[in-house]
Order: C-alpha cells, then structure tokens, then sequence
C-alpha cells in the first residue's frame, strides 16, 4: 500500500472536542482527538506504551490524552509527560508512541503516516469545491467493503461497467457503448471524460425532469471520473438539472476492507427537504457496486497487467496499474534501506509484524457474502505475488490480517 500519502480518515464533523476516536487505516489502529487549547486535531498509535491499552478509551486533558488504564499522559507529539504512579521519577526516554502530522480540509481529517519530509509530501488534492457552500449543497456518508481499496477505486473510475451494474439509476442498457474519451493526467491523477446518455429520471428527479423522450432525442449528458493517489475518486456528472459531483475516499483499513467516505455535491434541489434522496442514490449505487466488486477474484490488484484483459474503455484503470508497477520498479534502491529501518521509537515491539491469519477470516456482513475456501487461497495466491513497493513516495506497509471484521455500519439497502 501507498504510504507517504496524506490519507483522509474522517470527517471533521465526528471528531468532538473531549471525545477521542479510534481509527484504523493501513492495518494500524490510531487514535485521534482535538486539543483544548485551540481545537486541532492529534492523530497518535492508539497504543499505550506501557501496557498496550487502547487510548482511545482514554480522556482528554489540557491538550494530553490520559491512557484509560494507568492514567499515564502523552502530549500531542507522542511523549509520555506524566506517570502518576511515580511521579518523582525521571520519565524514561523510550516513553513514547508515533504520532502523525494531521490537516483539517474539504470536511476531513487528513493524517500522514509516511517518512518524507514536509515540503516532498505528495499533495492533497484540490477539492475546493467541497469548500463552495454557495454553489452546492452536500451530504455526507460512509459505507463499508469488504474489497480492497484498489477495487473500488478502479470500479469508482470505470464508465463501462453502469448500464450493467446501475441500469435505470445513471447506467443506460440501451446504450453500452463506450464513446470516444478525454483524457487528461498528472503526476498525481487521472481523469477522463466523456459524454453518456442517461437512463429516464426517477423519483423527484423525474418529477422535474421529465427526460421521457426517446432515447435518440435526450440531452446527452457530460461525464467526468477522476482518480487521485492513493485512493481518492471524484465522480462529476452534469445532469440536465445542475452538477452533482461526488468525492470519495476510499480508506483502506487493511487488505481485506475499505470504508468509503463520501461529500455529494449538487447545485440543483439545494433545500434540506432532497438531502435524504440524494445520499439515497448514492448508497444505492454503492450497493449496486458492492455486490459486484466484494465478489471479485482475485481480491487483490494482479501486479502483471497481463493477469486481466483491458479494452479501451479501461485506460484510466491501466493508468493506475502502471503507475503503481513504475513505482515498484524505482523501488529496488530503496528498497533493502526501508526494509530494514528499525522501528520507530515507541513502536511496540513486534506490533509492526503480520499476524497470524484468523481461523474464521470470512465472518460474513449484512450485504456480502461469505468468502469461499477457493476465494480465500486466490487471495493467498494474489498476495504472494504481490512485490514489495518501495520508493520516495510509496513504500510497502505490512498489513496484518484482521481476527474479526469491522462492526457493521452501512445503512439498509434502499
Ligand atoms: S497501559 Fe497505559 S498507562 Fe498502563
Ligand atoms: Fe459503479
């Protein structure tokens, strides 16, 4: 996985003051909560040197964080600054835990992980949109996979695969065909786009816009899908009524699951009164996907682009793979120095090594179905297979394997 990227965890808006929150992104549970004194975000292991307890139980003091089991208490850059227990004692120098830069923008959290000094770090996407609340109104959601995060970026990105998978909601069946494409490109993203025609409106869409005629004589409408490092995907449709754009992370909370987090933008139907039909459409197509890319094999992204087909309409998708194959191939200087960096101070010991596979790594959630034994072992075959990626800006992270999946939290399906 792509380390030295900033990665969005939450939304700004479910981080209280007082209150930390657990997070887990990349296999590693952090914890994050806001200081006193001027409300910034502190993202930190959530990893009590001391004993392992999760700090996130913890509370908030001043601008520390009190571990939940022996009261020790870490400032914001990880130090341990207190130990009640002893307090006449010289706190030890190895009394400490990783903690990461973090910047509040377009509504999320961003937190880095990565090794690369402040002015080389790869840069957060232009979203400003997300910023204009005269334009547009947005609505908010999270969703639960249980598929990689590369999937579901490549399925976000993908036109082809709609008058299947979203017939009747964005997808045309009457139209499948590709149309000829833009492409635009840039260290950090991809972007194509294109001009598709729309299935009938529905629902208060269709209340407002008609859109009944034939299909030859509907407006065609412009399409654009996005991809940004690591993971980001923005979705951009000019519908006959206004834009609807949607930005989307998708958080890789380790190999086997990803949890998206959304903003929808409209500038149409900009009252409250069309938010729960708008975040409506979303999780549907969400569901629509989910039921696709949760049972595709192998689970993870072949490293060989010979290992699937690709057809035109799939250029964008193969932008992604040989950008992430061209960092594989830089890796090889690099890649024996990363390897053998030791651990960050105040890592725990053996904290940073796989885990053993869970005995039952396929509990099953609502809206997934349960992994097949053939399932499980391409997964162990894709991954084998997998190279070691390392260079200036992405190097492998280990990801140990999950002994029990994420609570459930997606919404009903509509
Ligand atoms: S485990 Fe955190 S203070 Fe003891
Ligand atoms: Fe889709």
């Amino acid at each position: 996985m792509f380390k030295n990227f900033w990665y969005a965890v939450e939304f700004s808006t479910d981080l209280e003051v007082g209150k930390p929150k657990k997070v887990k992104i990349l296999g590693q549970q952090l914890v994050l909560y806001r200081k006193n004194s001027d409300n910034s975000v502190v993202a930190m292991s959530d990893l009590c040197v001391h004993r392992g307890a999760a700090l996130s139980g913890g509370t908030i003091k001043d601008d520390c964080i009190v571990c939940p089991y022996h009261g020790w208490e870490y400032s914001p850059d990880g130090a341990v600054q207190k130990v009640p227990a002893q307090p006449d004692k010289a706190i030890p120098r190895k009394a400490r835990i990783d903690s990461y830069p973090t910047q509040e923008k377009y509504m999320f959290i961003w937190v880095y992980m990565g090794d690369l000094p402040e002015d080389e770090r790869p840069p957060i996407p232009d979203w400003s949109e997300i910023d204009d609340t005269e334009t547009y109104r947005a609505v908010t959601g999270s969703f639960l996979w249980n598929s990689n995060y590369e999937r579901i970026l490549e399925n976000g990105v993908d036109v082809a695969h709609t008058p299947f998978v979203h017939g009747g909601v964005f997808g045309n069946p009457e139209k499948p065909e590709v149309p000829e494409f833009v492409m635009e490109e840039s260290d950090w993203h991809c972007k194509i786009s294109i001009v598709l025609n729309p299935p009938r409106s529905k629902g208060i869409w269709g209340m407002i816009n008609p859109n009944r005629q034939a299909l030859a004589d509907r407006p065609p409408v412009p399409v654009s899908t996005t991809w940004y490092l690591p993971n980001m995907i923005l979705l951009d449709v000019g519908t006959p009524m206004g834009a609807m754009k949607i930005f989307d992370v998708n958080i890789p909370i380790d190999d086997e699951w990803t949890l998206v987090k959304f903003v929808a933008l409209r500038s149409f139907f900009k009252g409250k009164w069309a938010d729960r039909d708008a975040r409506r459409r979303v999780f549907k197509v969400l569901y629509e996907d989910q039921a696709i890319v949760d049972n595709v094999r192998p689970e993870l992204l072949p490293f060989d682009l010979s290992a699937e087909l690709h057809i035109k309409s799939d250029q964008n998708a193969v932008k992604y793979r040989r950008r992430r194959q061209g960092s594989s191939r830089r890796a090889g200087a690099s890649k024996a120095t990363r390897s053998s960096a030791k651990a960050a101070p105040g890592s725990r010991p053996g904290s940073s090594r796989p885990r053993r596979a869970s005995p039952c790594p396929s509990w099953p959630m609502p809206g997934t179905s349960r992994r097949s034994a053939a399932a499980r072992s391409s997964r162990a075959a894709a991954r084998r297979h997998r190279p070691a990626w390392s260079t200036a800006w992405c190097c492998t992270t280990t990801i140990p394997l999950r002994s029990r999946p994420p609570r459930p939290m997606n919404p009903p399906p509509a």
